[in-house]
């Protein structure tokens, strides 16, 4: 079978995948650089039977994945998996249509009714671009001057991405959140991530340990994944009094902290899956 990689620049995480479909004597790599892609509408024929997404641009990857379908190429992530998690109020619509667990969530359109919505949600609360990753542009706003400020710079400086107001209520961690891995149907691998911010992205310096699967752990991240179509997504879940929370489900997941940190050969998984769902391709 032959695999598209589809990628921006190379990160140790890409580095790890192409070594794990190299292990395969039966898998044949391609490399596309999104940089240099082009499409052709309707005249596209492409080398490969399926295609992996790496890329780190959201928007380049959500449509490069929707043109590839569109030629007949099976894609990991789908594209609908990309919409989906690429922007977090349409997962959060749909972990809420799934009746997954999350801390509470308010959608807003104008400065003024953005306003309104975090008063009645109550103080602190988190406001974050709808597409965006790696803990940026997140705001905590613990009082009503800070919510007037961050809303007044949204509107007069954001860009297109900060038109509409994701409002969460903060969820008071005890200095972690936990990342859960998962692979089609199963759970693979999941760590701590620790910090004396209330921002633990290991991008911002976050510390990663190993963290035990428990039922429950399993449980939700499956049920969040299957949620946003399945597929292979790493998940973002809050510990709270009342149980978890999910916080947001990625697409193009980072994972090079968490291999030696959990003893799961994380690439190689990924790899197995591809190749698991396409049996009988090529
Ligand atoms: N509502 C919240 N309550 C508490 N901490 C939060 C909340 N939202 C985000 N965080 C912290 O910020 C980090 C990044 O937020 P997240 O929504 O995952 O955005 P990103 O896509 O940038 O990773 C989370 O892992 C968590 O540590
Ligand atoms: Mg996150």
């Amino acid at each position: 079978m032959k695999i598209g990689l589809l990628h921006s620049l190379i990160r140790k995480d890409e580095k790890l995948i192409i070594e794990a479909i190299n292990a395969r004597p039966n898998l044949e790599l391609t490399m596309i650089d999104d940089r240099k892609l082009t499409f052709q509408l309707g005249k596209d024929s492409f080398n490969f039977d399926v295609v992996l997404e790496r890329s780190i641009n959201h928007s380049r990857a959500l449509h490069a994945l929707k043109l590839f379908e569109s030629a007949g190429i099976r894609c990991f992530n789908s594209s609908q998996i990309a919409l989906v998690c690429g922007d977090k109020l349409l997962t959060s619509d749909a972990l809420s249509r799934h009746g997954v667990p999350q801390p509470e969530v308010k959608i807003a359109f104008t400065e003024t009714s953005a306003l309104e919505a975090i008063e009645e949600m109550g103080y602190p609360v988190v406001l974050k671009p709808a597409v965006g990753s790696w803990g940026r542009l997140l705001s905590k706003v613990n009082d009503r001057d800070a919510a007037e400020s961050i809303l007044e710079h949204k509107t007069v400086l954001g860009t297109y991405h900060h038109s509409i107001f994701y409002i969460q209520k903060y969820i008071q961690k005890q200095s972690r959140d936990i990342r859960t891995f998962v692979v089609g149907d199963e759970c693979i691998a999941a760590i701590y991530r620790t910090s004396e911010h209330w921002i633990t992205n290991t991008a911002r310096g976050g510390v990663a340990t190993k963290c035990e699967i428990t039922d429950e752990i399993r449980k939700i991240s499956l049920k969040a994944a299957k949620a946003v179509g399945g597929g292979i997504v790493a998940l973002d879940l809050f510990e709270t009094d009342d149980g978890y929370l999910v916080n947001e489900v990625n697409y193009t997941m980072e994972f090079k902290n968490s291999i030696e940190t959990t003893g799961v050969n994380i690439p190689v998984r990924i790899i197995d899956y591809v190749v698991d769902s396409t049996k009988g391709l090529a």
